[in-house]
Order: structure tokens, then C-alpha cells, then sequence
């Protein structure tokens, strides 16, 4: 593991043949497998879901991959897909707060079953639903782009908000990583690590290119500059 996380988001990936195309991208030196749940409700697209997560568990387990899953979840209501994760093997759940009746409950809910929690923060959304939770999470997650789709653009105004979010954090003392999600490229990693991200999403960046390790290299340099 290191310290800057890449989360390679499997919407991108190759589903034909989404275990060999995600052990390759962990061979190529990622860290986290980000796994985008869509239920064509609380966004406009449709995606997988804990049966899809329990054989790619399986299958990176029988491998000999220890990588975690990120389960991002973009449905509503959340809670009866939680401990459905859950037992698929999620490593992170995390949702987003607007799509929640009861966000403690939720969150309260993720850890009880052994997972890390974490709450998403869409362009528009406010930060201040962190203001009660945050000895709750274990992740903050800040969308830069809209949820529902790959390969948009990042929508610069996030790295403001990831300034306030890295501060609250730090403020807090508390143990927490700050991920971003969207439009994640080799060429705007480095700002965005200064403005405060410890944890990296990047689907379209890292699988429409045919060298996915050329790609993890170039923005582990960034990284490092
Ligand atoms: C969008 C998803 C993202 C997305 C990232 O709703 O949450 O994880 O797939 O894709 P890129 O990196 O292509 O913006
Ligand atoms: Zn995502």
C-alpha cells in the first residue's frame, strides 16, 4: 500500500472479462478497486451489484489478490444494499448523504458490519453534512463531476471544496481519507494531491489506455514531484 492511493473505477474496465482485467490493473500498481453502483434512480444509469462484487471478490481472493473493494454507492435508498456489500466483501461502503433517510443510522450501519464508512459529496452538495458525523468516517469522498458516468471532464471548483474538506479533516484529528471522484488524469493528479487528496479514482485515465502500468507509473511521478 502506499500512502497516496489509486482506486481504478471498473466502470471503465473491460466486464467480458472484468476479473482478468482487474487483476491487470492491480498488477499495474494500483491499490483499491473502486466499484461504481448504479441503480438508474438516484442516477441516470445502471450498473452492478453485490452478486457482480461477490464473484470478483471470489476471484481476486483465489488469485492471491488482497486489494480492497470501494463500493460507491449511487442508490437510494441505501440501506438494504449495505449489508448486501457487506457480505460480498466490500473493504469501504460509502453513499451519498442526500440519498439517505437517516445518515448516522447508515453510517453507524457500515461500520457494524465490519466495513469502513464513508459519505459522498456531489459538485453541489454542501460539506456541512459532515458537521455530527465526522467520528463516523472513514472516508470522505468529493465528486468532481456529476455521478452516473465515465470519461467527463473534472470540474475545477472541486479543488476549493477539497481544501475545505482536507481542513476539516485535519481539524479533526481523526484518521480519515479524503478521495476524489472524476476526471482524474495524469496531468491534474499533482493539483489535485496539493489541494488535499490522499485517494484517487480514475476509470476512463487508467483503462482506455493500452499500458495501464505506463499510466500508474506517470501519476505516481506526479505524485511524488
Ligand atoms: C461516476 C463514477 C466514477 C467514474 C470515474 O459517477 O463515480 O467513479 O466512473 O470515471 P472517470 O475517471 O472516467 O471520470
Ligand atoms: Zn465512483
Amino acid at each position: 500500500m502506499h500512502d497516496f492511493l489509486i482506486a481504478p473505477s471498473i466502470l471503465s474496465a473491460d466486464f467480458a472479462r472484468l476479473g482478468d482485467d482487474v487483476a491487470a490493473v492491480l498488477d499495474a500498481g494500483t491499490d483499491v478497486v473502486h466499484f461504481d453502483v448504479m441503480d438508474n434512480h438516484y442516477v441516470p444509469n445502471l450498473t452492478i451489484g453485490p452478486m457482480v462484487c461477490k464473484a470478483l471478490k471470489k476471484y481476486l481472493d483465489s488469485n492471491g489478490y488482497s486489494a480492497p473493494i470501494d463500493v460507491h454507492l449511487m442508490v437510494s435508498p441505501v440501506d438494504s444494499l449495505i449489508a448486501d456489500f457487506a457480505a460480498a466483501g466490500a473493504t469501504y461502503i460509502t453513499f451519498h448523504p442526500e440519498a439517505s433517510d437517516h445518515v448516522d443510522r447508515s453510517l453507524q450501519l457500515i461500520r457494524s458490519l465490519g466495513c469502513k464508512a464513508g459519505l459522498v459529496f456531489n459538485p453541489a452538495t454542501p460539506l456541512h453534512y459532515l458537521d455530527y458525523v465526522m467520528d463516523k468516517l472513514d472516508v470522505i469522498l468529493l465528486m468532481s463531476v456529476n455521478p452516473g458516468f465515465g470519461g467527463q471532464s473534472f470540474i475545477p471548483g472541486t479543488l476549493d471544496k477539497l481544501r475545505q474538506a482536507r481542513q476539516c479533516i485535519d481539524d479533526s484529528g481523526l484518521d480519515i481519507r479524503l478521495e476524489i471522484d472524476g476526471g482524474v488524469k495524469v496531468d491534474n493528479i499533482r493539483e489535485i494531491a496539493a489541494a488535499g487528496a490522499d485517494m484517487f479514482v480514475a476509470g476512463s485515465a487508467i483503462f482506455n489506455q493500452p499500458d495501464y502500468q505506463a499510466v500508474v507509473e506517470q501519476m505516481r511521478e506526479q505524485l511524488a514531484s
